[in-house]
């Protein structure tokens, strides 16, 4: 059943001076509430004596006005609950529900305005793997794993020791403890040049991405963007007005000396060096120095996003592109989506200290901060330990599922796939050799609870590789070889 919010008093003007009655203000207010949809069925109204004192008027014209309301079947009274908008409108018969369903069937059928219209923007409606939960989908931790007692505990604990303080907006950096905390692990584990002073606090890597876009782009700059890439990252930058540049990556990242070909002013480059989104490489050391070095003589930025560089298999965690850059010509993002959840929505900015100014300035005319209470408990999560204990021990999962992963792709698909990117992160890329349509693949196994997230509509241009990004941080291990059975029937099957 929808939720509604209770006991709200509706936009009433009363006009003591008017002929009309106070009870039929009343009434009329109401009724026009409700068949505009401003009042949804049952949602409960005030009580009468509550109304009358907020209105500043006498009881008797608000139970006169109810009185007429119930008897027309506008409102119900129910046992326990008061007095509540009747559930027996249907909601075609009120303007909102016309109105609604008008706006859904015309979103769905015709073209939008071309002013609005934006080809990167992601479809989520048709993109089946980018919903819900099912085998497969990127970006999902193992939400079973998390450690939700000690979460609840450090909640309940600022929840009680709430102050005037933290009832008020928080600093637009963010809480200071948090960034302190997330410093000095940036410092250490990925080896970051960093004081808490740059640190700036996020709702998640994509507002610091629409963040950097605002302070460090204008329209008509072009930007560098791995191809394939991350599509929400396109999107912002296209929304910005900018040029998108793509860069094609190869196993050493993206190709420097491509992208200097195609656009060497580009204002800024976007990139994933850690493990490159979609693909999975790492941006080799040559690389990373050659793409400071074009920053450096261009005056453009590289905007780094560090998305899940916690999670690595076969080696010791690659240093961070900032911690070599000598220049400050990078913008750090980090998120604590992939290791913790992602609907906390909390991220970080690494900001090179002559952008401060620019970035808190930007993020105050944005949103003024994220929650206080969720930085503070994040900052004890981090301070106390929890923070490390749960990497580690999802490190050691996420091995487990990724080799599980990676052995029934063998054993099932053999030489029909080439594995890519499983040596990071929590997902990995497979190629497949015949280039079958992968697209039209992902839309049928949606049905069978399989989130395929098809490769080709990473890239921008015509896509050199069909496939599919495979998730394996929230599919246990044991469901592993039949969801990858069932993806082997569906690519035979085309
Ligand atoms: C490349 C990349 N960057 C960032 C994120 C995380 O975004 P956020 O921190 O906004 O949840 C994801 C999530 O899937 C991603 O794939």
């Amino acid at each position: 059943m929808k939720r509604v919010a209770s006991g709200i008093l509706p936009v009433i003007a009363i006009d003591r001076k008017a002929p009309k009655p106070l009870h039929r203000q009343i009434y009329d207010a109401y009724r026009t509430a409700i068949i505009e949809g401003s009042l949804r069925p049952r949602q409960r109204v005030l009580s009468t004596r509550a109304l009358a004192a907020e209105l500043g008027v006498s009881r008797l014209p608000v139970l006169n006005a109810y009185g007429q309301l119930l008897a027309e079947g506008y409102f119900e009274s129910r046992v326990g609950a008061g007095t509540v908008v009747s559930s027996a409108l249907p909601e075609q018969f009120t303007a909102s529900g016309a109105a609604l369903q008008a706006a859904r069937s015309e979103s769905r059928y015709a073209p939008r305005p071309a002013a609005h219209r934006c080809s990167l923007l992601p479809q989520r409606e048709t993109s089946p793997w980018l919903q819900g939960l099912g085998a497969f989908a990127v970006g999902q931790v193992a939400y079973d794993q998390f450690p939700l007692q000690v979460w609840s505990r450090l909640v309940a604990r600022h929840c009680r020791s709430m102050n005037a303080r933290s009832f008020h907006y928080g600093d637009h950096m963010g809480l200071r403890a948090l960034r302190e905390t997330v410093a000095s692990y940036l410092r250490t584990a990925r080896s970051l040049r960093c004081e808490a002073d740059q640190i700036m606090i996020v709702s998640g890597s994509q507002q610091a991405i629409e963040l950097s876009a605002r302070v460090l782009l204008d329209p008509g700059n072009r930007v560098w963007i791995e191809e394939p890439g991350y599509h929400l990252a396109k999107a912002v930058f296209a929304t910005k007005g900018c040029h998108l540049v793509p860069v094609p990556v190869d196993e050493e990242g993206l190709n420097v000396a491509e992208g200097i070909k195609r656009y060497r002013k580009a204002r800024a480059a976007f990139v994933t060096p850690s493990h490159q989104f979609p693909l999975g490489v790492t941006m080799s050391a040559s690389r990373r120095l050659q793409l400071l070095e074009w920053a450096q003589t261009n005056g453009s930025w590289i905007i780094e996003d560090d998305y899940d560089s916690e999670y690595r298999y076969e080696s010791s965690p690659i240093p961070s592109l900032q911690g070599i850059d000598a220049n400050a010509r990078v913008i750090y993002i980090g998120t604590i989506s992939k290791v913790l959840f992602p609907s906390l929505r909390l991220g970080y900015v690494v900001i090179p200290p002559k952008l401060i100014d620019r970035f808190v300035a930007t993020r105050w005319a944005m949103d003024l901060g994220c929650p206080g209470i969720y930085q503070e408990v994040l900052a004890d999560f981090i301070g106390e330990g929890h923070f490390a204990r749960h990497i580690r021990r999802m490190r050691i999962l996420y091995r487990e599922r990724r080799s599980a992963l990676v052995a029934s792709l063998r054993k099932e698909m053999g030489s029909a796939v080439e594995v890519m990117g499983s040596e990071a992160g929590m997902h990995l890329t497979v190629n497949l050799q015949n280039r079958a349509d992968d697209v039209r693949i992902a839309e049928r196994a949606s049905s069978q609870n399989l989130r395929l997230w098809p490769l080709s509509v990473n890239y921008l241009g015509e896509a050199s590789r069909h496939g599919f990004i495979l998730g394996f941080g929230s599919t246990a291990i044991e469901e592993i070889p039949r969801a990858v059975r069932k993806l082997r029937k569906l690519v035979e099957g085309t």
